[in-house]
């Protein structure tokens, strides 16, 4: 497929690296203004341009990944050259309807929310879109599960899912680096103590896509009666571990619904 991401920042960029990376047969252009930085994606096989023009008549799919402030502008631009286009919106708080408002019924919107790690393969990309665009948004939703799990969502969770999945990847890096902090008070060196962390995340990670079972039933596996592990669970949620969390990803959620 031929790829044309508009806004080359980080969320662009780690798309088109997913893409380079873990997903075959496709041409991928990135735009933005300043290209300085990204111009090394070209020895990638990335096209980096400018011009969100370049070849965008072209494209099987057009992805949105600018500032939601930037989204009136760069369509000025695309629009008088674009027709019968997939245009696939990372953009926060753009609700299909808008976007469809904004590109008019000869193009489909379709609303994506991938995280960075997409450059990983390992993104959890929600999808929405209207019933009707449901043919079209299959080769979206392909090139999504390239880059990590691409599930289907109501747009109603939207909002839901950028709190998750996209706000999610800080929550789960400051919980590694909170492991990591302990991890030298208990008498590693930082890097070892981060390697640790991060692989033993990793693992716990792996094992419930894999199992596909609820985290409690692997748990029950780690915690030896009377066991350290128990009496280190037990402290945390004394001191609010999960509710916290609970309590923080709500708050992420109030402040994105304005
Ligand atoms: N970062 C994440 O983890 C994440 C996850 C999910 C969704 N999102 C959403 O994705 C969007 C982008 O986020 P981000 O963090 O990647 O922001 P970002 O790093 O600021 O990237 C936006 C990019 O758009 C480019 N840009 C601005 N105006 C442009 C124009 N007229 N034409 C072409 N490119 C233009 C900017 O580069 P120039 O200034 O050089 O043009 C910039 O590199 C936001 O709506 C955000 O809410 C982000």
């Amino acid at each position: 497929m031929k790829v044309h991401i508009i806004g080359g920042g980080n969320l662009g960029v780690s798309v088109a690296l997913g893409l380079a990376k873990f997903s075959k047969d496709n041409q991928i252009t990135v735009t933005r203004r300043n290209t300085a930085s990204i111009l090394y994606l070209e020895e990638l096989g990335v096209t980096v341009s400018k011009d969100n023009k370049h070849n965008i008549q072209e494209a099987d799919i057009i992805i949105l990944t600018i500032k939601p402030y930037q989204v009136d502008t760069v369509l000025a631009e695309i629009l008088p050259v674009i027709s019968n286009k997939v245009v696939a919106s990372g953009v926060s708080g753009l609700s299909i309807e808008n976007l469809q408002k904004k590109i008019g019924d000869s193009n489909y919107a379709i609303r994506i929310m991938p995280n960075i790690a997409a450059q990983f393969g390992a993104s959890a990309t929600c999808i929405a879109f209207n019933e009707k665009h449901k043919e079209v948004a299959q080769n979206v939703v392909a090139l999504f599960k390239d880059l990590g799990t691409a599930p289907i969502i109501d747009e109603k969770l939207m909002d839901a899912a950028t709190v998750l999945a996209a706000s999610g990847t800080a929550f789960a890096l400051r919980y590694i680096r909170a492991s990591m902090q302990a991890g030298i008070e208990i008498g590693f060196d930082w890097k070892t103590a981060l390697d640790i962390s991060a692989q033993t995340v990793k693992g716990a990670a792996e094992m419930i896509l894999e199992e596909n079972i609820h985290p409690e039933q692997l748990i029950d596996r780690v915690t030896t009666p009377q066991g350290c592990t128990i009496a280190g669970l037990s402290e945390m949620e004394t001191h609010g571990f999960s509710s916290s969390l609970v309590r923080g990803i709500k708050a992420a959620l109030k402040k994105i619904k304005g």
